[in-house]
């Protein structure tokens, strides 16, 4: 060992051991009991060795913040196009002193942390000190976080390792009245891989056999009615989160609108990179960034990569800390990463859908595809995601032409992720479309299945499947997933933002009260179902307006955006009023 390594561990040593006594006699809790610790098995990880007390773990504290009620309160009115602040944002400061952490908090919390051995000036805390991000050694993390254990974990088709606990945290129960959850202990990343095959539907489908000529923006345009409209005004913005290593690559873009960016102006490169971009690039991020900036075209388009560099962090933690921590973001995220609703801790989401209300407070847009297993199947019950089945986030699913040769109709595909929350109530921006749907669909899945007063979703979508991209120069065909459908989505719904910053009007933000109350601007595919459970193995089945497949429906971009500006002029009419 050397020296400076000594003089670095030795103080740390002492005081986690002082910590220990200090706490030894207090009563301990668990912040997320309700984790299933077990859920990297099934999605194939495997436990390697011990983590050696010297090596470095990050650990990410949510410190309880405060004021949680006004800012869900100002979240709905912003959001809700019949509310008088609609549109009237908070900005950064003001949001993040909203919810900003008591003074009796941090204090705490720091002394918690000093006691136990953490350096906590060389912590990164967020600007409201909401958040804190650590660097302690295993030994630090398991004497201040007793009964957690720090293995390595690999995934072998990811080519992936990383640290995590194999067993629960806790912390002193005092200490628990101020943390909502401690991040980089439980949670694995979610690899949500996109698929490059056409998918195998030899149980339906006439046209299986014939020739797919496939999907290209012209095609999108054409059938979302965007024709040649692109972005104008130079504040617009627009951007793609990708996380552990998903890259893209600028000679890919360019070659990609060498092939297919004929028929509309469009900006040649991304505007703007946060984050590692290098190597070899990944299919989720070459579809993203060709497709958000092929349908948003010649809108500013930003590139946000959270990577797996720390093999300690928690990759979407990272990125939604790092979002709520930042002045200037883009107006709207594409985002396709989730998990089982049924793997996390209610504490967790919670904090996480806190998360969403501050970006929605500030007028950011959240698209997330709502993954590709349909309504899912978990012990004979369907299986939500998250952050799809958060009330706060706007859930995109997929569908597919109902004729490869002709671009006129759509139907629910079979992988669009789609349900009903099991943890968070309906909000009510949807209950009324929900309602019609579970009083008229003639064919409602069992009732066992799924809590049909649970927030549902998804709430809009697009095809998803047949899609061309380029990657690593090569054109590749057949590339399939709601992972499609959300930056095609995010793009068409930037123009949107265009033609009202054109006007002197904010952007769209939460889109969900909007879209819920504007059924009749979007497409409504009425047939096709979503994989589920059961025999036959089938979730739920699309029908006339909002469906658990399709969600409100597609896109049609010129009704859509008479909507957002009337949604405009009745705000301004009722401003005038008062
Ligand atoms: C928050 O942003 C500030 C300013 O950019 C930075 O110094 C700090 O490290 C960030 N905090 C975290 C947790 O990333
Ligand atoms: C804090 O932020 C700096 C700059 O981004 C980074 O180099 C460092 O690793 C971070 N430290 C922790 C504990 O996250
Ligand atoms: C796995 O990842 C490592 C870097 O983490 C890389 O060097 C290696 O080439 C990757 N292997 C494969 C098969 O992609
Ligand atoms: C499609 O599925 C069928 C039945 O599950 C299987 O027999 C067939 O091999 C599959 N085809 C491909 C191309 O994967
Ligand atoms: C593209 O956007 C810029 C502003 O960012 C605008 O000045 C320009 O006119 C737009 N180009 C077209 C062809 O609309
Ligand atoms: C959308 O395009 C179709 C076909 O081009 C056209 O019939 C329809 O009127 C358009 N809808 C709107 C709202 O512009």
């Amino acid at each position: 060992m050397r020296l400076s390594k000594i003089f670095y561990v030795l103080p740390s040593l002492l005081s986690a051991i002082c910590a220990l006594s200090y706490y030894s006699n207090d009563e301990r809790v668990y912040l997320e009991s309700d984790h299933d610790v077990d859920q990297w098995k099934a999605a194939g990880w495997q436990q390697m060795q011990r983590v050696h007390f010297l090596e470095p773990i990050f650990l990410a504290f949510a410190v309880r913040q405060q004021n949680i009620a006004r800012l869900e309160e100002i979240f709905w009115s912003v959001s809700n196009p019949k509310s008088k602040s609609y549109g009237r944002y908070l900005n950064f400061e003001a949001v993040n002193e909203l919810v900003k952490p008591s003074k009796e908090s941090l204090r705490i919390v720091k002394e918690w942390l000093s006691f136990g051995g953490v350096e906590t000036r060389s912590c990164n805390w967020t600007w409201n000190s909401d958040y804190v991000i650590c660097k302690v050694t295993a030994f630090v993390a398991e004497v201040l976080l007793k009964g957690v254990k720090f293995y390595h974990f690999h995934h072998e088709k990811a080519n992936l390792t990383v640290v995590r606990s194999s067993a629960h945290y806790t912390v002193p129960k005092e200490i628990s009245k101020h943390l909502d959850f401690i991040g980089g202990t439980l949670r694995f990343p979610a690899l949500n891989f996109v698929s490059s095959k056409a998918h195998n539907r030899s149980k339906t489908s006439k046209f299986d056999l014939r020739f797919h000529i496939g999907v290209y923006p012209s095609v999108l345009r054409k059938r979302y009615n965007v024709s040649d409209t692109v972005g104008k005004h130079h504040k617009n913005s627009q951007a793609v989160a990708q996380f552990l290593g998903q890259h893209y690559n600028s000679i890919d873009l360019e070659e990609f609108f060498t092939i297919f960016g004929r028929s509309f102006y469009h900006l040649s490169s991304v505007t703007k990179v946060v984050g590692p971009n290098s190597g070899r690039s990944g299919l989720e991020a070459s579809l993203d960034v060709q497709y958000i900036m092929s349908l948003g075209a010649n809108i500013s388009t930003w590139f946000w990569s959270t990577a797996g560099r720390h093999e300690k962090q928690e990759p979407f933690l990272n990125w939604i800390i790092a979002v709520g921590n930042t002045t200037d973001v883009p107006n709207i995220f594409s985002v396709s990463y989730g998990d089982n609703e049924d793997s996390l801790s209610i504490n967790y989401m919670q904090r996480i859908n806190v998360e969403f209300m501050k970006a929605g407070a500030r007028g950011i847009t959240m698209l997330f595809a709502s993954g590709d297993s349909g309504a899912g199947c978990h012990e004979k019950m369907f299986r939500p995601n998250f952050p799809c089945s958060s009330p706060y986030v706007t859930a995109v699913g997929g569908t597919a032409f109902n004729d490869p040769f002709g671009i006129d109709g759509e139907y629910g595909y079979d992988i669009s992720g789609g349900g009903f929350s099991n943890v968070f109530k309906q909000p009510s921006y949807q209950t009324s479309a929900v309602n019609t749907y579970l009083n008229n669909s003639p064919k409602l899945p069992i009732e066992s299945r799924y809590d049909r007063t649970g927030r549902a979703y998804p709430d809009i979508s697009a095809v998803c499947n047949h899609f061309w991209i380029v990657n690593n120069l090569i054109p590749i065909p057949g590339i399939m997933g709601t992972s499609a459908s959300t930056p095609t989505v995010a793009g068409i719904i930037a123009l949107i933002n265009d033609i009202r910053l054109q006007n002197d009007e904010p952007p769209m933000g939460f889109l969900n009260p909007f879209l819920y109350s504007n059924l009749k601007s979007l497409y409504d595919p009425t047939t096709g179902y979503n994989d589920g459970c059961g025999e036959p193995d089938r979730g739920f089945y699309a029908f006339e307006g909002w469906d658990p497949v399709t969600g409100c429906g597609t896109p049609n971009y010129p009704a859509l955006a008479k909507a957002a500006m009337e949604a405009v002029s009745d705000h301004v009419t009722d401003a005038l009023k008062v």
